[in-house]
């Protein structure tokens, strides 16, 4: 049977992707896993923008992974980029920012990757969350209206790799009872 943590142990980061396309009710379904994320105050901060026509993405990639960002080029190569553009929420959860020191619509965000993430492993794709890239021309691209950005990509495909684990900490390190 498989469970939600033999999901959450076999997800890696997949740089290297077939030359096949996503089917749309695949992609669907893990934007719509994302769509379902909670959020701070539930003000769902996080707009999902698949970037799939193949000029617009060769566009997109080109500005998007340009110059200082071109580490993360290999995305290009994905069939389906996904922008994660997020505004920095309501009032209520800006003020909640302010007096806790969390922007909460960044945690939010990535929450929200996760699930899309972890939809696209139980669909058989690969994915790879993208931080390191040009938010001010990957936005200017797509339109991202003025207030908001780009905080994050999703790279989207099937897989082309099968990477071994990257290290984690250990249970000890990392989890404990009752004190730190
Ligand atoms: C918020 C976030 C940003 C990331 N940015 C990048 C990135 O810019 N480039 C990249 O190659 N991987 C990026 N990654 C993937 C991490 O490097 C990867 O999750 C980590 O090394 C653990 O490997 P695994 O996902 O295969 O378990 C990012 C992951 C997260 C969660």
């Amino acid at each position: 049977m498989k469970t939600f943590l033999d999901l959450a142990a076999r997800r890696r980061s997949i740089r290297k992707y077939l030359d096949r396309p996503v089917e749309p009710e695949k992609l669907d379904r893990c934007l719509e896993a994302a769509r379902l994320a909670p959020s701070a105050c539930n003000s769902q901060p996080c707009r999902y923008v698949a970037v799939t026509d193949p000029e617009l993405k060769r566009k997109f990639c080109e500005a998007a992974f340009s110059g200082l960002y071109s580490a993360t080029r290999f995305a290009a190569a994905a069939p389906v980029i996904v922008a994660v553009v997020a505004d920095k929420g309501n009032l209520t959860v800006r003020v909640g920012n302010l007096v806790r020191g969390t922007s909460f619509y960044l945690v939010d965000t990535g929450i929200s990757c996760a699930h899309f993430a972890l939809a696209a492993q139980d669909e058989g794709l690969g994915t790879c969350i993208i931080g390191w890239f040009d938010a001010k021309k990957a936005g200017k691209i797509l339109g991202v209206p003025f207030g908001k950005r780009v905080e994050l990509l999703i790279s989207l495909g099937y897989p082309a790799e099968n990477p071994t684990p990257r290290p984690r900490k250990t249970f000890a390190e990392a989890c404990s009872r009752n004190r730190y």
